[in-house]
């Protein structure tokens, strides 16, 4: 009898296992996001996101401390504002929140990967992420604005620039306007991929950016659509981009790995909101293994073909990975 194919050879002891493993989860791919509030001594969780906090400036350090001393070297900024406007003033503020506190970490982390989250929704009233114009979303007005924020960003010391506001052509106004204000070393990480999706309600608790009216469908993507994630992922590549981010993660893993093919370029997986605390309910209940859960679907990301991994559970992981 022909002797059948003995997959399990290779899976005999955890030794054996490590030796054929294919994707490796590191320290280095994760990025942390933060949310910085303007106030005095906040440091408040989010309800619908267990373990993540809205902290003011005195408290950015601490937190910096923590990442530092795990081996976290990327950071997310996102901002949320005292006074908010039509025009989002305070997201191309110099005294803005994310500019303050980008400042302060530059000059006591030096070394630390910052990144800033450029869009407008967190500081509009209505919470769009560009200007209204006849009830939608004015796209060409809106564009010098996400401009003007990633100058004052840039300025204020971020490493990588992050427009996620989805309009058209932003990769290569911001690309221009930062190379026009001596910003031509600065990357941009584009939410290249980014689908209108139920995955990013905690997010928006976190940074107080529900749309007043409306929703974000006629700038996010349709979760239906797959060609139409490639010419995205295709004019920002065009139009300059650095890194492209498919967002969310874990319902667009096909995404992902066709654009990984398809694209030359770091990819990066935004592990959202939804998702975190999908898992953190459900270990709260017992339902799950919290962090056999995470590991898998980190792990996961990356064999499909994520470069990095933006997650609010970056801490945890580090800390896990140490104890591997
Ligand atoms: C907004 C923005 C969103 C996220 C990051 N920047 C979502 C949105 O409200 O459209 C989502 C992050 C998350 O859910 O974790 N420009
Ligand atoms: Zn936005």
């Amino acid at each position: 009898m022909n002797e059948f194919k003995r997959h399990r050879r290779l899976r005999t002891s955890a030794a054996m296992r490590a030796l054929v493993r294919e994707t490796q989860l590191s320290t280095d791919d994760l990025i942390y996001p933060i949310f910085v509030i303007e106030g005095e001594n906040v440091r408040r969780e989010v309800p619908s996101m267990p373990g993540v906090y809205q902290v003011s400036l005195e408290h950015l350090s601490e937190e910096m401390d923590k990442l530092v001393e795990l081996g976290i070297r990327s950071v997310l900024l996102f901002g949320i504002p005292k006074e908010k406007d039509e025009q989002g003033t305070q997201a191309y503020c110099e005294t803005g929140i994310v500019q303050q506190a980008l400042r302060k970490i530059k000059q006591e982390f030096p070394e630390l990967i910052t990144i800033a989250d450029t869009c407008l929704c967190e500081y509009t009233s209505h919470g769009h992420c560009g200007v209204i114009h006849d009830g939608d979303v004015d796209n060409d007005a809106s564009l010098p604005l996400h401009v003007e924020t990633a100058i004052s960003q840039a300025k204020a010391g971020a490493d990588i620039i992050a427009p996620s506001n989805m309009m058209d052509g932003f990769v290569a106004a911001i690309r221009e306007g930062l190379d026009n204000a001596g910003f031509k070393h600065i990357p941009i990480m584009s939410y290249a991929v980014k689908y209108a999706s139920a995955y990013y309600g905690p997010f928006r608790d976190a940074a107080d950016s529900t749309p007043q009216f409306g929703d974000r469908k006629t700038y996010q993507m349709d979760p239906s659509n797959r060609m139409e994630a490639f010419r995205e992922a295709a004019s920002d590549m065009e139009e300059g981009a650095d890194f492209l981010i498919v967002k969310p993660a874990m319902s667009y893993l096909d995404i992902m790995r066709e654009v990984k093919d398809r694209f030359n370029a770091p990819l990066v997986a935004y592990n959202v909101s939804g998702e975190y605390s999908m898992v953190k309910a459900a270990a709260q209940n017992g339902w799950i293994n919290e962090r056999e859960l995470v590991m898998e679907k980190l792990t996961s990301m990356k064999r499909a073909g994520a470069d990095l991994i933006v997650t609010y559970f970056a801490k945890d992981v580090a800390k896990w990975l140490k104890e591997e």
